[in-house]
């Protein structure tokens, strides 16, 4: 299992998506900001196999509970670990993970892409990477690189991938 292979999960099954891209390795710690229906989350924590951790960040209660609940009753083999907090809290972990992710329109119902962004690269470790998703209709590839030339990060990959027509998006790896 790996991890682009499903994002999202309009292309499942899509084998230009089956890149290797992040290695697992014992304790690593993952993190994904913006739980909505879970089933990222939930496969997040199917693809670290038991060897780490996950824990999700959401702001909302109700979405925090129901995903906890959910995951407890479906017996998920390895649940996350909620927090339920704004991605601009000032209590997150900091410099605590080695993959934070941010899927989908997380970034949009933030509010403000920079702040978004800075947040989650305070919670990844040095050398750590973000898993940065989203649409192209809300968020231009070039909104991302003009954010990436004012820090010291680096794009080490980027696909964009136009091929369905009602939800072209980007998948980037970016490294601290
Ligand atoms: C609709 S979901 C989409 C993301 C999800 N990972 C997906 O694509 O399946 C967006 C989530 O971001 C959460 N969210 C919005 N603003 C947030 C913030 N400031 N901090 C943390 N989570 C936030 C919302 O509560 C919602 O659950």
């Amino acid at each position: 299992m790996e991890l682009f292979s499903t994002v999202p999960s309009h292309t499942v099954g899509d084998k230009r998506l089956r890149k290797k891209t992040f290695d697992i390795f014992d304790e690593i710690q993952v993190c994904n900001v913006g739980i909505g229906t879970g089933d990222w989350d939930d496969y997040l924590g199917y693809w670290l196999k038991g060897r780490g951790g996950l824990t999700s960040i959401d702001i909302d209660e109700s979405i925090c509970e129901i995903f906890e609940y959910r995951q407890q009753r479906e017996q998920h083999p390895n649940p996350s670990k909620v927090l339920c907090r704004s991605i601009f809290d000032s209590d997150l972990p900091q410099e605590a993970f080695d993959i934070v992710t941010l899927i989908g329109s997380a970034i949009n119902e933030t509010g403000d892409f920079k702040k978004c962004l800075d947040s989650c690269f305070s919670l990844i470790k040095h050398g750590g990477y973000l898993m940065f998703m989203a649409s192209l209709k809300y968020t231009p590839v070039e909104m991302l690189e003009e954010y990436i030339s004012n820090t010291k990060y680096h794009i080490v990959q980027k696909t964009v991938y136009e091929v369905f027509l009602e939800y072209p998006f980007f998948i980037s790896k970016i490294r601290k």
